[in-house]
């Protein structure tokens, strides 16, 4: 924030004198510790962490979180926070503040895992073969959170907050369909947060630029002609194929890939014939591919391609591709914005001093938040959720994982500051030309 910013800001605070800033020295500053203070609440705490057992209970897929966002709209009017719905089919989109400009957007993902949970508790799913195994029901919970703490304090809000509880982020892009159906459109920034098993309980973790990679998927049909298992010779045998264009697509990632530009080709499906003693006719292989860039994602995507029909003519098969990007697009890297960055570690530091913010090493998994990274400035950050009694933690998409709900307050204090502070920020920015657009 420039000195000119920073001056402008605190005349605004005088003339608010509000209990957000008035705690102290009237100062920007204390909006996230007041914001925590009000989320630790015991009524507060108690209230979210019903929340988040009742969507833990009922966890639904991508597209098909019905429960799930009638939940969210349930709450949403309760607060007396207005919505649009249906957006990308169950998408709710919400909206706290002026109703005017400078508009400033939180993301929650709701979305569940075709998973067995096999953690055993009260709680425990009851849907089976599906699971919130990526914390997606914190997410929403902690939305839902920050939605309330800011409706308590919608007369402080220099604009408007717009809450995005979207579809189907484990595949299927809900993200993307959202900025397609046009809602974000005056949108200045984007947050969004993924809880932690890595991280400490109130730690936070983030980095400029590029923070994970972008994402693809391939499915491959590669066919022979099957045969007795005791007749070789009779049968073009496709399992031998598949193994071949397995290994061969093992050197895309060793050979060609620049080493210090990171990349992950893992085949993870492998069908073949369900007998012991049958060559099948033909094997469905599968799988993902992870590239640092839009290029080298391109480029992996050309080889394999290459790579699997070429290998398999090798051994005399056929064998086609698909990339599945109607129904899996393909990810692109989440990229955060320099300045928003920037004015993300000051809001973490404001919250949790200095100790708690670590600066992190771009990792391989991805996220769709990175398409409304394409569509406007966006920052997306991991809170941690490890303390003494819940060291270590299974990993995301593990049948046991497990949400800290210590955790909660944390992420629902950190996205109301972010978007009050923010909005504060950018109101008080001397170019005031667009203050009087509605969304
Ligand atoms: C591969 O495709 C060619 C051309 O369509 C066909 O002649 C051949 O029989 C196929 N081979 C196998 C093993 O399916
Ligand atoms: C002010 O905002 C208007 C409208 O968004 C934009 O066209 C213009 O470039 C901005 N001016 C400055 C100095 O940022
Ligand atoms: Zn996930
Ligand atoms: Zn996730």
């Amino acid at each position: 924030m420039s000195v000119a910013k920073l001056v402008y800001a605190v005349f605004i605070l005088h003339l608010f004198n509000s209990f957000l800033y008035s705690c102290s020295s009237n100062d920007l500053s204390q909006i996230p510790k007041n914001f925590l203070t009000l989320a630790k609440r015991e009524d507060f705490f108690n209230w979210m962490v019903g929340i988040r057992r009742r969507i833990h209970e009922h966890p639904e897929l991508g597209y098909e979180e019905v429960e799930t966002s009638k939940l969210v709209r349930t709450e949403l009017g309760k607060m007396g926070v207005s919505y649009k719905y249906p957006v990308a089919v169950t998408g709710v989109i919400g909206y706290i503040g002026t109703g005017h400009a400078p508009f400033v957007a939180l993301r929650a993902d709701m979305d569940a895992l075709p998973i067995q949970e096999m953690v055993e508790w009260e709680h425990k799913s009851k849907i089976p073969g599906k699971m919130h195994a990526c914390g997606h029901d914190a997410h929403t919970t902690m939305l839902l959170g920050a939605a309330k703490l800011l409706k308590e304090h919608q007369e402080e809000l220099q604009g408007t907050v717009v809450l995005v509880f979207q579809p189907a982020e484990e595949g299927g892009a809900g993200a993307k369909k959202i900025v397609e159906a046009g809602v974000l459109e005056k949108v200045d920034a984007i947050f969004g947060l993924h809880v932690s098993n890595l991280l400490g309980l109130g730690q936070l973790s983030s980095r400029e630029g590029l923070l994970m990679a972008g994402s693809g998927r391939f499915k491959a049909k590669i066919s022979g002609r099957g045969g007795h298992a005791a007749l070789p010779q009779f049968a073009i045998d496709p399992v031998l194929a598949a193994s071949n264009v397995i290994q061969s697509l093992q050197q895309l990632v060793s050979r060609e890939a620049d080493p210090l530009d990171s990349q992950v080709v893992t085949v993870a499906k492998f069908e073949g014939s369900d007998a012991f003693n049958v060559i099948p006719d033909s094997v469905t292989i599968g799988g993902t591919f992870r590239a640092l860039s839009p290029r080298g994602l391109e480029q992996l995507k050309i080889r394999i391609e290459q790579v699997i029909t070429t290998q398999a003519s090798v051994s005399m098969c056929n064998a086609t591709v698909d990339f599945l990007e109607d129904v899996n697009p393909p990810f692109p890297p989440t990229v955060n914005d320099k300045d928003l960055h920037l004015f993300y570690e000051s809001i973490s530091v404001d919250m949790l001093g200095t100790e708690n913010y670590f600066e992190t090493l771009p990792v391989m998994v991805s996220e769709d938040f990175s398409f409304y990274q394409e569509a406007m400035p966006g920052h997306f950050s991991f809170l941690g959720m490890q303390d003494k009694t819940h060291s270590p933690m299974a990993n995301p998409h593990s049948p046991f994982f497990e949400v800290n709900e210590e955790s909660l307050p944390y992420g629902a204090s950190l996205l109301a500051s972010l978007a009050t502070r923010h909005l504060l920020e950018s109101s008080s920015s001397p170019n005031k030309s667009n203050m009087k657009d509605e969304l």
